[in-house]
């Protein structure tokens, strides 16, 4: 077991060489949702918050419009709390070692559904091994709670209105998890 304080002096891997800061994430215990991201990229990584760039500001507009829910009513974080060089895609290994933390934050926080985004966070989190395509907007349970694959906001950001329509269906899923819990 880990103690959540030292998360943010982690040098378990290889990205403690390169990040500015632990993006630890953050949110009340009992939110309204859960949403795991990839990993920080640069804004994240200077500010020391998840999700404070474009992609969080595309993200939080949806969660808005979809689900009426606001940044402060969600727990936000990442499977690797560290920045990649360049933003690339954390290695397997980056993932396995930073995993624990995210165990800690599963087993401290308790939402009403859980939201990943992008094949990254789904994998990581609920399994999946089928590309995006076959896997969003499906309910799956983690602990007994509800969860739902999107697509990356990142993904959003670059495949521009059909990518933002899909996420708004999948969105629409967890509205109606909600709406049941
Ligand atoms: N992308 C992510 O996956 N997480 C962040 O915190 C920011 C961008
Ligand atoms: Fe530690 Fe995770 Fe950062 Fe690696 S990515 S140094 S395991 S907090």
């Amino acid at each position: 077991m880990l103690d959540l304080n030292e998360l943010a002096t982690c040098t378990r891997c290889q990205l403690s060489l390169t990040r500015q800061r632990v993006v630890i994430g953050s949110g009340p215990n009992t939110p309204e949702l859960m949403v795991i991201g990839e990993a920080p990229g640069r804004s994240e990584d200077e500010g020391g918050e998840p999700f404070i760039g474009r992609s969080g500001q595309l993200l939080f507009r949806l969660l808005h419009e979809e689900l009426g829910v606001t940044r402060r009513q969600c727990f936000v974080t990442n499977v690797v709390k560290c920045r990649p060089p360049g933003n690339r895609t954390p290695t397997f290994l980056e993932i396995k070692t930073c995993r624990p933390w995210l165990d800690e934050q599963l087993d401290l926080v308790t939402p009403r559904a859980i939201l990943t985004l992008g094949n990254t966070a789904s994998r990581a989190v609920f399994g999946f091994d089928s590309p995006m395509g076959a896997v969003h907007g499906r309910v799956v349970h983690l602990g007994g709670v509800p969860g739902v694959a999107t697509y990356h906001p990142a993904a959003a950001l670059r495949g521009g209105s059909s990518v933002v329509q899909v996420m708004r269906r999948d969105l629409a899923v967890v509205r109606q998890l909600l709406d049941a819990s």
